[in-house]
């Protein structure tokens, strides 16, 4: 049987925010603490996949470590995962190159994610000059760069959120292309489907919780304190409904996403369902009911914010670049070995 190995990426773009917290590292935290123990857990904070668009590098280099010690903060353990930053190891690049020649170009124009970031709703209207212009290479390819993320490490798992499963899904085409020209030499991965919890906007409740939108207020970050807490669920848009709060997402979703946000952030076993939770708030003016959030959140988020904290300030720092370190060698001696078989493989 073959060892279990779990690898999953992130963007370094600072510090998380509920939405990715509920919908990714949460999810990770509580694989990495319900893995066999001679399961091989790497969780990578993916910067070269961040250059495929604009990025300032002191910004860029400074989001790298928010992220790395937020990815310590929510519970995962160096010693126990190998966390580390993309670039650290070559091969992640190297190893694309190999794939960029069995990966197929038909297959690739098909992704949906490229499309929707440089603005073209299908790919005929890439025939126009102005979007080919506008297309970057590297956003084009980066599902092999993804493929060559995940199969270096001869990950059997990879947990991503349903928009990523269409690339796990390149992934494993890909590698399979490659084993079928030199041989079974890649893993296949499997997707580990997150529990689809999409949290949204506290301001404009329509839109998923973004780092991109403008309104920081739109979103609550995992080193919030109690009172920015408190003031950003506040101003959260809900309706002037009168009566109970009730969870209806199309009529009411500002109320409906303060309530998945109760519920997901509540102790384990709190509520047994949605409607437990509406139920536990019948009565609850909305002025109220923000506030117990408020609270459940804080309460929540207290024990990850200090050891946010603790892990960004520690000796300037210096101990969260030595974790780094420490993730990237481990992280290069496996990559070493599937390299090794790649190229006996293909004579080079
Ligand atoms: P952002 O939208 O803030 O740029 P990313 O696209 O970098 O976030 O997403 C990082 C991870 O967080 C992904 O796994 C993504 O699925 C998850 N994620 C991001 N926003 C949300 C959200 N609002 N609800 C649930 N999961 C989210
Ligand atoms: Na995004």
């Amino acid at each position: 049987i073959r060892r279990r190995t779990i690898f999953s990426g992130i963007q370094p773009t600072g510090i998380p925010h509920l939405g990715n917290y509920l919908g990714a590292l949460q999810q990770w935290a509580k694989i990495q603490n319900e893995s066999a123990l001679d399961a091989t857990l790497l969780f990578c904070i993916v910067d070269l996949h961040a250059i495929t668009v604009p990025q300032d590098p002191v910004a860029l280099r400074e989001s790298r470590r928010q992220m790395l010690a937020s990815l310590m903060a929510v519970g995962l353990d160096p010693q126990r995962s190998i966390l580390f930053y993309q670039s650290s190891v070559p091969a992640h690049a190297e190893l694309m190159w190999i794939l960029s020649c069995q990966a197929s170009v038909g297959y690739l124009s098909r992704m949906t994610q490229w499309k929707s970031k440089i603005g073209v709703a299908d790919s005929a209207s890439l025939s126009d000059p102005a979007s080919r212009k506008k297309l970057k290479l590297g956003l084009f390819s980066y599902p092999v760069l993804q493929t060559a993320d995940i199969v270096l490490y001869g990950a059997t798992h990879v947990p991503v959120g349903a928009d990523q499963a269409q690339h796990i899904e390149f992934a494993r085409e890909c590698a399979n292309s490659f084993n079928h020209v030199y041989g079974p030499v890649l893993a296949l991965p499997q997707t580990i489907l997150s529990p689809a919890k999409r949290v949204m906007s506290l301001a404009k409740p329509s839109a998923k919780m973004s780092k991109s939108d403008p309104d920081p207020k739109s979103r609550i970050l995992i080193s919030d304190s109690p009172e920015t807490i408190s003031a950003k669920l506040r101003a959260a848009l809900t309706d002037s409904v009168p009566g109970d709060v009730s969870y209806d997402t199309a009529a009411r979703p500002g109320v409906s996403n303060l309530l998945e946000i109760l519920w997901h952030l509540s102790p384990e076993g709190t509520y047994e369902g949605i409607e437990d939770v509406v139920k536990d708030c019948q009565g609850l003016s909305l002025r109220a009911f923000k506030e117990k959030v408020a609270g459940v959140a804080e309460v929540h988020l207290r024990p990850i914010r200090k050891s946010y904290e603790e892990a960004y300030k520690k000796e300037e720092g210096r101990a969260l670049d030595e974790v780094e370190k420490n993730g990237a060698e481990r992280a290069r001696a496996v990559a070493a070995k599937t390299m090794v078989d790649v190229k006996q493989a293909m004579g080079l």
